[in-house]
């Protein structure tokens, strides 16, 4: 059943190109900021299993650096090489200053 946890206070996210590697439970998710907006995926490249909280974001993007593939933040759909299958991704709410993100319980 989907729940809202609190992953974050809005100020360990701030300006475009952050990512904030924070956990909810076990899962691991990376919080990156774009466009004003904040988005939510789960910290791990489809390619080979390594944390998009080291990489880069880039015009919407998420860039792995351990390849260079290159991800969605709002779809988590792969759009570059080498990685073909998307990552998960989780809706956010901003509630005052706090971040939320819905996970599967
Ligand atoms: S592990 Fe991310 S591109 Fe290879």
């Amino acid at each position: 059943m989907p729940d809202w946890v609190r992953v974050a206070h809005v100020d360990e996210c701030r300006g475009d190109g952050c990512l904030q590697k924070v956990l909810s439970d076990e899962r691991s998710i990376v919080l990156a900021r774009w466009g004003g907006e904040i988005f939510a995926l789960e910290d791990c490249c489809s390619h080979e299993d390594y944390p998009l909280s080291e990489g880069e974001v880039e015009d919407g993007d998420v860039e792995c650096i351990l390849h260079g593939a290159r991800f969605d933040l709002r779809t988590g759909k792969a759009v570059r090489l080498p990685a073909i299958r998307p990552v998960r991704t989780f809706a956010v709410e901003i509630r005052g200053e706090e971040v939320f993100v819905e996970v599967d319980k």
